[in-house]
């Protein structure tokens, strides 16, 4: 697909819970775009590496208060972040409101980039980034989420079972919509995409010209 341009201050918001696609989904908008790209789900899974390698107990909210006001975003190689156990830990972080208010000022100062960005998470298109021009909260069924996180963990050599999986993926659903503080919800503005029988190449189509309605408004 060609690479388009991005008229000044272009936000993308990209929500969606986890394996929905949304991250391979922001990655490639943000490589046709030609914008920065900001997953916001590993800022969260900083905060709960770091508070593991410290030994504290990852429910321990003053301790979690106070990391992430001190963490260094440089400090963690990617793959540390990645596994299962710390998207767990991440989901337990990210509901408590200290953690939430310590990472607001980082995504903001990235989407006000001055060509504009694309940020992916939970909460870009309600609490980060309300004003983005162009909002996609992306979805899947649970087991088609399910059955793309058992091939990606799969290719790391990390064993679970399908059913495991699963059950990871409904209560994490649980947690990021049940918690109080900006909790996983599509924002009144932003545009469904339900990519359980879509492939990645159609998806981006359709995303791509989800954000291309947007702009034209
Ligand atoms: O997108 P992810 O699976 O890497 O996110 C890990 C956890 O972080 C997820 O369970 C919820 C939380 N998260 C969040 O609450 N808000 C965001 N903007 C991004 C992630």
């Amino acid at each position: 697909m060609s690479v388009a341009q991005a008229p000044a201050g272009l936000v993308i918001a990209v929500d969606g819970p986890a394996a929905s696609g949304k991250g391979t989904l922001a990655r490639r908008l943000s490589a046709h775009y030609r914008l920065p790209y900001l997953d916001t789900g590993l800022l969260y899974r900083m905060v709960a590496r770091a508070m593991l390698d410290a030994g504290h107990d990852i429910r321990d909210a003053d301790a979690a208060g106070r990391l992430v006001l001190t963490f260094d975003d440089g400090a963690f190689a990617e793959d540390s972040l990645r596994g299962r156990e710390i998207g767990e830990a991440a989901s337990v972080v990210a509901a408590m409101p200290a953690v939430r208010s310590g990472l607001i000022a980082r995504q903001r100062r990235f989407a006000a980039q001055p060509g504009g960005a694309v940020l992916d998470g939970r909460d870009i298109g309600t609490v980060i980034c309300p004003q983005a021009p162009a909002k996609l909260f992306v979805t899947a069924t649970p087991e088609v989420r399910a059955a793309r996180r058992h091939k990606e963990l799969a290719g790391r050599g990390e064993p679970a079972t399908f059913e495991g999986i699963l059950a990871d993926i409904r209560r994490r659903d649980a947690r990021d919509s049940g918690r109080s503080d900006a909790p996983l919800r599509a924002a009144e503005d932003a545009v469904l995409l339900d990519t359980s029988a879509l492939t990645i190449d159609e998806a981006l189509a359709a995303a791509i010209a989800i954000v291309e309605s947007r702009k034209a408004r």
